[in-house]
């Protein structure tokens, strides 16, 4: 038996989707890789959302059968409107996964995040054998860090000790993400708060540097995965 609940039913992205038509035909194009049987790790963000729509078309038209790992609530009730079947990471390893970027450069280094969903984000695509980064041209740079913050989620009790080891790392700025909808800061899905950090230079080790610091979940610098570029 289903639900029939209008507030779920007629769920819709949160905000417009900026630059929708580019990130429609990466998503038409992700969605050719399905193959019956796949275990795919669905990334989260606009251009996620519609890639599991394009997807979704697929396996209504061809009949086929995936299952879904998703990175995010809102991915997981984007699946369960759609009737893609979910896992874990906990059940299943991810054939392949995909997902958006906030930011990426010619080395294919990415700054993600800006959704909240880094952490998940991050442990699906470590867990896939390859990911593909779906991307329209606006997410192109040429300095990493040029227009994005890098998110960096923290425990609550740590974030004066993050703070404070952050800035030794040559800190610009560094600010606490607060909610919109809520009073206060934003409160991630595995309870922790986000710190949006800017740095004049992102080198290659930050990402394991920062991951260092005590009370750091994770941070949304993505450096060195399996990643292939699907932009438009
Ligand atoms: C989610 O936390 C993010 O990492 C997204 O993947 C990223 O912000 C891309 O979002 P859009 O697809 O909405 O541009």
């Amino acid at each position: 038996m289903n639900w029939s609940n209008p507030l779920f039913i007629n769920s819709n992205w949160t905000s417009e989707i900026s630059n929708r038509e580019q990130k429609e035909v990466a998503a038409e194009q992700v969605a050719k890789e399905i193959k019956n049987g796949d275990v795919i790790g669905v990334g989260s963000g606009s251009t996620s959302f519609l890639a599991i729509h394009a997807i979704a078309n697929r396996i209504e038209a061809e009949g086929l059968s995936i299952l879904a790992i998703p990175t995010s609530h809102e991915v997981a009730m984007a699946c369960a409107r759609l009737n893609i079947p979910t896992t874990s990471l906990m059940a299943h390893k991810p054939n392949w996964a995909f997902d958006g970027a906030d930011e990426i450069d010619a080395n294919r280094r990415m700054i993600k995040g800006r959704g909240g969903a880094l952490f998940a984000e991050k442990i699906v695509m470590a867990s896939a054998n390859k990911t593909f980064i779906l991307v329209d041209p606006s997410k192109f740079v040429d300095r990493l860090g040029e227009k994005f913050p890098v998110p960096v989620e923290v425990d609550p009790r740590a974030i004066h000790l993050v703070e404070t080891s952050l800035k030794r790392l040559g800190t610009e700025e560094i600010k606490l993400r607060n909610a919109i909808g809520k009073d206060g800061p934003i409160i991630t899905e595995a309870g922790n708060l986000i710190l949006d950090v800017r740095f004049n230079q992102i080198f290659d080790d930050f990402e394991r540097k920062i991951k260092s610091i005590p009370g750091v979940i994770e941070s949304g610098l993505f450096i060195g995965y399996n990643v292939e570029v699907i932009s438009v």
